[in-house]
């Protein structure tokens, strides 16, 4: 059975070390990491001012590298299905020549993030970037890739060290080098996770909660899909902007100030599809307070139940789940001890989370295998400290 517990960190570092060793000679002198993340619930919310409640995985990208002399940057990666090249060069941006987005892809998240770096001036650097976040898994590869790129600048050229102003430049790489309009979850929980905690994220206020969630009777298991359509490109800002649309019928500035009773009052005045949209929005912020409610007060299965409302109206409502989410979250349900199971990030592929009781985990796995067409992976997964520097 393909199934994963999370290889430590230290194997990661490990192997980024090896590589900056045969690619640049000598060790590296600063080596940090950062996290993926699992979305536990509030699905499509952050760029509409609402909750989401994720928390920072053990999986990590790393980056090691040293300060060099001059103006040429020189970056390699150990992911075998990076386009190629493996290793780019470029000059440090001036105020005349911004670093722009160019091939290969994987760099475009390394230059976006020099570029958006919040103090100057930058020196040069040889690094290597080593993860074992899956790429494209919907577990945030490239949040921790800009974070973790983002912690290796403040070693070299240290910030004020505003953490919250940390994220917002990594979501700006995001945006300008990769092209994806993504809210602030994924960038804030790799910067700001704690260990043993979910954390719940006023994405209107950018402040957040941290809820305890370190049960050992209760286990967060992934499930990777291994699928993923190629669709997420052109749906993922069509959603943000049918969200828009519907805020500015409604006469609110986002989602996140809009009640079900505004969207009914509206309803005439909405097509049907975006009227599903704002639904979902609207429902979604509510189901996420809720949920983290009863995880505060160690209520599982209403936790559960939650998970798999909120599946069911990104499936029906927002429409971004597929055949292979849907039934990955069937089968978890008919498992014993499963509390509750959804799609998480994006969607159109990429993997669910299942909250289940401990006893439930194999059962659960071999179960979920059995009945899914295709090949999982699972990750039986703890909650996760944010970015951080290591030890060399
Ligand atoms: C992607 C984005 C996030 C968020 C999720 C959906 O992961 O990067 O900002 O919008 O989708 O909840």
């Amino acid at each position: 059975m393909a199934r994963r517990t999370c290889e430590p960190v230290s194997g990661v570092v490990a192997e980024a070390r090896r590589v900056y060793q045969e690619t640049f000679g000598g060790s590296a002198g600063v080596a940090v990491c950062a996290p993926g993340r699992v979305n536990l619930i509030g699905e499509h919310t952050d760029y509409n001012q609402g909750l989401v409640l994720p928390m920072a995985l053990p999986l990590v990208t790393v980056m090691v590298g040293s300060k060099t002399s001059g103006q040429s940057c020189s970056v390699a990666t150990t992911a075998e299905s990076a386009d190629e090249p493996r290793k780019v060069d470029f000059d440090l941006p001036t105020d005349t020549a911004p670093l722009i987005r160019v091939e290969p892809a994987w760099a475009n998240y390394v230059k976006g993030v020099v570029q958006h770096y919040r103090a100057r001036p930058l020196p040069a650097f040889k690094a290597v970037i080593a993860s074992n976040v899956p790429l494209g898994g919907g577990l945030s590869s490239s949040a921790s890739l800009e974070v973790a790129v983002y912690t290796f600048l403040q070693q070299l050229c240290p910030d004020d060290g505003d953490k919250v102003a940390k994220a917002l430049a990594c979501q700006q790489a995001e945006h300008t080098h990769a092209g994806m309009p993504c809210g602030i979850m994924d960038q804030f929980v790799s910067v700001l996770g704690k260990e043993g905690h979910a954390l719940l994220i006023d994405c209107r206020s950018l402040e957040a909660s941290a809820v305890p969630m370190a049960d050992p009777d209760v286990v967060i298991l992934i499930t990777n899909s291994n699928v993923r359509h190629s669709l997420t490109g052109s749906e993922y800002p069509s959603r943000r902007k049918q969200c828009e649309k519907a805020a500015a019928i409604l006469g609110k500035s986002s989602l996140r100030e809009a009640t079900v009773q505004d969207l009914e009052d509206a309803k005439d005045r909405l097509d049907s599809e975006t009227y599903r949209r704002a639904r979902h929005v609207i429902e979604e912020i509510e189901r996420t307070a809720r949920a983290a409610e009863a995880l505060r007060g160690g209520a599982y299965q209403e936790f559960g139940k939650l998970m798999v409302e909120s599946h069911n109206s990104l499936r029906d409502l927002y429409e971004v789940s597929c055949p292979e989410l849907d039934a990955l979250v069937t089968a978890a349900m008919d498992v014993d001890g499963v509390f509750g199971s959804r799609m998480t990030g994006g969607g159109f592929g990429g993997c669910t989370v299942t909250l289940l009781q401990a006893e439930a985990t194999e059962r659960a796995m071999k179960h979920i295998e059995g009945r899914y067409s295709g090949c999982p992976t699972f990750y039986i997964t703890t909650p996760s400290e944010g970015a951080r520097v290591l030890s060399v």
